[in-house]
């Protein structure tokens, strides 16, 4: 991504949210009536109107609020197809069991490059529009080496943070010889993706790979200087969130099924809890107890898992809607976990807050405060999307 080389002056700025409690008010770190200077990227002045430097473009924010870019840390955009018929069968009563994985695998691996680049563009053109500034993608459909370094060369035209999950299911044509999926995995497969990655990430779960083969494609993934993350604890109890923070994974992903022993271990260390309420709500499944974690000091995470499968959606404001109604985060903390939740799962502390020094992402919102992302749920609220001081949308 280029970033802005000049200036942008962002004036008449209500409430901006800067998530530095240092720098304002209250959880969000609140300031009123400011202006905010972009300087080739990076915020470099915020301060009362009128005051600011001279900057080579004007947005006028006209008395609204303005938040932190959204950080989506959690997506699959790389597919082809859609399983809506799956959908509306469990919306009749069908149980999701990842069983419909196969069908994405197979519409993808006959898929042209073309196509899905222009799905997984179309998918990051409507997150960005719903204020996303920064998208981490997966690969997860391809499951040859051929498919899943391909779909992570489409990963990469879309999203800066790029995701190798070649361990998504174990791919059809070895049912029945999950271990030589697994060396799979961990061996040439890597080998051809590793380079084309930041991170990696295993579905630790009943019926996709257990918690030893989990820890064995990670240890190979750390080898080849990749950071770690884990689909964990999603559709039953198992050992995934222990293995994240075992790990010292960047975050465990889904965390539906906690014990006490789970949450003690996510709240002492630097393992962030990523929760996915698109994917309860899609799948019509009970939510994570997101109080209890939050209320255990772990720190939390929102991001939207947009696949089609079990969470069709780029929208982190219904994300966030979510978590407030269905998961009772307050307002303001899912708004932090929407910002700065996704920079720390991300290991990045150059995004998810407004202060100096930190890349110019915001998003302008038609409301008076950030909390009328839950209280309007379905309403487009996003005016106006700048990533790295160049305006989007
Ligand atoms: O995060 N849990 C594994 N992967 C996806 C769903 C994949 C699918 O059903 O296509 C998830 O929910
Ligand atoms: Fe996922």
């Amino acid at each position: 991504m280029r970033p802005l080389v000049g200036s942008l002056l962002v004036r008449d700025i209500a409430l901006l949210v800067t998530n530095q409690l240092e720098l304002g008010s209250g959880a969000l770190g609140v300031l009123r009536d400011v202006d905010l200077v972009i300087e080739n990227g990076t915020v470099a002045w915020i301060g009362g109107a009128g005051g600011s430097p001279a900057a080579d473009e004007v947005l006028d924010a006209a008395g609204r609020c303005v938040v932190p870019g959204f950080v989506d840390s959690h997506t699959h955009l790389v597919f082809a197809g859609d399983r809506v018929e799956e959908f509306t069968a469990r919306m009749a009563g069908t149980r999701y069991d990842a069983g419909g994985i196969s069908a994405t695998v197979a519409a993808t691996r006959s898929a042209s490059q073309g196509a899905l680049m222009n799905t997984a563009a179309r998918l990051a053109r409507e997150a960005q529009s719903q204020g996303t500034t920064t998208l981490e993608t997966k690969s997860g459909y391809g499951l040859t080496v051929e498919d899943e370094s391909r779909c992570l060369d489409v990963a990469a035209t879309v999203a800066e943070e790029v995701t190798y999950l070649g361990a998504h299911v174990v791919a059809p044509e070895y049912r029945g010889r999950q271990d030589e999926y697994v060396d799979l995995v961990s061996g040439p497969m890597l080998e051809a993706c590793a380079p084309k990655a930041q991170w990696c990430d295993v579905f630790c779960e009943k019926g996709a790979f257990g918690a030893e083969q989990a820890r064995e494609i990670l240890e190979a993934a750390r080898a080849h200087g990749l950071g770690l993350r884990v689909h964990a604890n999603q559709l039953t109890h198992g050992r995934g969130v222990q293995l994240a923070v075992e790990m010292d994974a960047a975050s465990a992903d889904h965390c539906t099924h906690l014990d006490e022993a789970d949450v003690d271990a996510l709240s002492g260390s630097n393992t962030v809890a990523t929760l996915l309420p698109g994917a309860e709500f899609s799948t019509r499944s009970p939510y994570p107890d997101a109080r209890r974690l939050l209320d255990s000091g772990v720190t939390v995470a929102l991001a939207t898992d947009c696949n089609p499968g079990t969470s069709y959606t780029t929208s982190m404001p219904f994300v966030i809607a979510l978590a407030v109604r269905e998961m009772r985060m307050t307002p303001d903390e899912a708004l932090v976990a929407s910002t700065l939740g996704g920079a720390r799962a991300l290991r990045r502390d150059d995004i998810g807050a407004l202060g100096p020094g930190s890349r110019g992402d915001l998003v302008v919102l038609n409301a008076p405060t950030p909390a009328h992302l839950a209280y309007r749920p379905g309403v487009g609220l996003v005016a106006t999307v700048v990533r790295a001081g160049r305006l989007l949308a």
